[in-house]
């Protein structure tokens, strides 16, 4: 698959080496996992997909003063990124009602919220990623106060432009999860970039007038055509010229 070292394999991507330090390189895969890893299957083209799609994000949130972790996509299913410190949570916005904030609160799917809501899970696969509070981030050290408020003011920022962006192309966006990392400059001051991707694995995304699902749920509930639904994403954003599955590689840069 690839002559570089491998640094870390997570249930979605690979990451190996990259061609100068502090640089690594993101390899997108097939695999799609859910509750946890409990649900496991390849779906063929979806790596080639979320590459793109984190790939169109990404670049969009850079060249509006978002810091990414992303440089440059090499081919298919490979991206460029800096290398981060992964700061141990996931960070979750959301507008409108859905999965597990609807089962915890009783809400129904797709009520409007009262306003957006960011909330932090620990990244533990072991513990399944509990719901953690500001007061457990820093008490556990896994970020400070100023960390935590970096953090939100960005996520709310990539909310505000993501939303805009999906809306136009006739997609509501429901929720998603972000990821950070730290970076450190000559001086060794620490600056926090957004890392990670951002795609339908780590979005949910409704048709804005049909309410059809065009994201992970369709893999988690079952609810079939899921590359299909993913292809129908980059479509509307222009990343790809048709919804045919992409599966073919460019080979390696
Ligand atoms: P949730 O409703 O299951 O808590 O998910 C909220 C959002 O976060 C949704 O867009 C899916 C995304 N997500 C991930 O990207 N990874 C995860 O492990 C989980 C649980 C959710």
């Amino acid at each position: 698959m690839s002559r570089r070292k491998m640094i870390y394999e997570g249930k979605a991507k690979i990451l190996y080496e990259g061609p100068e330090p502090g640089t690594l390189v993101a390899y997108f895969k097939d695999d799609a996992t859910a509750f946890n890893a409990q649900k496991k299957a390849v779906l063929e083209g979806k790596g080639v997909l979320n590459n793109r799609i984190s790939e169109f994000i990404m670049g969009h949130l850079n060249a509006l003063g978002v810091p990414t972790h992303f440089i440059r996509r090499l081919n298919m299913r490979e991206q460029l990124v800096r290398e981060v410190e992964i700061i141990p949570l996931e960070v979750v916005v959301r507008n409108v009602a859905a999965g597990s904030i609807a089962k915890k609160l009783g809400l129904t799917e797709g009520e409007a919220l009262p306003r957006s809501i960011v909330e932090f899970y620990y990244k533990n696969d072991a513990l399944e990623d509990p719901m953690v509070s500001e007061e457990h981030i820093t008490a556990f050290n896994w970020a400070a106060t100023q960390d935590i408020d970096d953090m939100i003011a960005m996520a709310v920022r990539v909310n505000d432009i993501l939303s805009g962006m999906f809306l136009a192309v006739g997609i509501r966006l429901i929720d998603f999860k972000l990821e950070f990392g730290r970076i450190y400059d000559q001086n060794d001051n620490m600056r926090i970039i957004l890392a990670d991707e951002i795609s339908p694995d780590s979005c949910r995304l409704w048709d804005a007038e049909t309410g059809e699902k065009m994201d992970k749920d369709r893999f988690r509930r079952d609810l079939g055509n899921v590359t299909e639904a993913y292809a129908e994403v980059a479509r509307r954003l222009g990343i790809m010229k048709d919804n045919a599955p992409a599966t073919n590689d460019e080979g390696e840069s």
